[in-house]
């Protein structure tokens, strides 16, 4: 997995189509974080190339995740076949007849996989505006659907992809707006500084002698300079999927905070560290949370964890009192390290006792 922000759906639109096993090993060699796979109908757009069963035949081919964008009048007739041919998302487009839209996005989610709405050029965003709550992906189109390989509509991604931004405000992590349509070296900084969280890259990928990895490597760079410089006042990117140590607890008070947690949208991993040891002789778990959801889960749940951490410490002295108890020799960490702050600020592991290194911080925040 990449450092950084942007990632980058290598489009096999382009590619060589006799050869698809050979391009979808190679986009994986060459450091694609997806694969985006183009399917039209010959209606909804003027040109005809896969369906669910090529999707179905690339499946085993490949462990990259497989973006779906479908340009098909009937997403809703064909989407079982789509979820059934292994892909991670699907993403249909808004303009299709409206009365097949939610069911479609529901039938998605139901299945478990990332729901998207697609936008041409011409619609505007406010069409999106009836299924929000439904979407997991906005695919901001900056070509005219169909053909790769056309020039990248400038005005069209000023306009719509930080905006984008707002119909996937309920999702406050893993919620993607996807640029797709002349996306390159020349393009990806531009829209990086709009914010936008998948480049779909296609056609520049599979020119003849074109070393595919430098260009992945030099768009995900630029998208995410863009970002730092134009959106994030000149700090670098936290990286999609680095995690920081919101709080520790013992595991029965660990498992119920996470639920709370959970429930506001925000995914937690709970993991046995290097947590102080309780008198049940079990240790702490770290509820780690993702950097990027950092600030949220602060504004959400400090206070809770601050009456977590005191129930912490009034069961173990309950527990202790009970069954009797002394901290188990050679456990202890050198140095005595309550008072150090943990990875979101306050709320560390409280008084005494065995405590664990502090978790490291994210730049800027020491
Ligand atoms: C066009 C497709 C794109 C296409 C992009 O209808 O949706 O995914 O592959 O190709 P480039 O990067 O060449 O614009
Ligand atoms: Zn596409």
């Amino acid at each position: 997995m990449a450092g950084g922000r942007a990632r980058v759906a290598v489009s096999i639109l382009d590619a060589d189509l006799s050869n698809m096993a050979y391009a979808v090993r190679r986009a994986e060699r060459e450091g694609a974080d997806r694969l985006h796979i183009d399917v039209m109908d010959g209606h909804f757009v003027p040109n005809l190339t896969f369906g669910p069963r090529m999707i179905k035949g690339i499946r085993p081919r490949t462990e990259l995740p497989l973006d779906a964008h479908l340009m098909i009048t009937d997403p809703l007739k064909y989407i079982e076949e789509y979820i059934d041919a292994g892909c991670d998302s699907i993403t249909f487009h808004v303009e299709v007849e409206a009365k097949q839209i939610e069911p479609a996005l529901r039938a998605i989610r139901k299945a478990g996989l990332a729901a998207g709405l697609a936008v041409k050029p011409k619609t505007p965003l406010s069409a999106l505006q009836p299924y929000r709550k439904l979407l997991d992906i906005v695919l901001v189109m900056t070509v005219e659907p169909g053909f790769g390989g056309q020039e990248f509509m400038r005005d069209v991604a000023a306009e719509k992809l930080l905006a984008a931004r707002e119909y996937l405000s309920h999702k406050p992590v893993g919620a993607e707006v996807h640029v797709d349509g002349g996306i390159n070296r020349e393009t990806a900084e531009f829209v990086g500084g709009l914010g936008v969280d998948i480049l779909v890259v296609g056609s520049v990928l599979w020119i003849p002698g074109r070393n595919m990895g430098r260009e992945i490597r030099l768009v995900r760079a630029l998208a995410d300079e863009g970002y730092q410089y134009r959106l994030n006042h000149g700090t670098p990117p936290i990286p999609r999927d680095k995690m920081v140590t919101f709080t520790q607890l013992p595991k029965d008070l660990a498992w119920k905070f996470m639920r709370e947690i959970e429930a506001g949208g925000i995914p937690v991993l709970p993991l046995r560290g290097s947590g102080r040891f309780n008198p049940d002789g079990i240790r702490d778990y770290d509820l780690l949370v993702p950097a990027s959801a950092e600030e949220l889960t602060v504004e959400r749940h400090a206070a809770d964890r601050q009456r977590y951490l005191e129930e912490a410490e009034r069961w173990r002295e309950a527990y202790a009192a009970e069954h009797g108890w002394a901290e188990p020799n050679g456990l202890q960490p050198l140095a005595d390290r309550a008072s150090a702050a943990d990875g979101c600020g306050s709320g560390g592991v409280g008084e005494g006792g065995s405590t664990p290194e502090p978790p490291a911080l994210p730049p800027g925040r020491e």
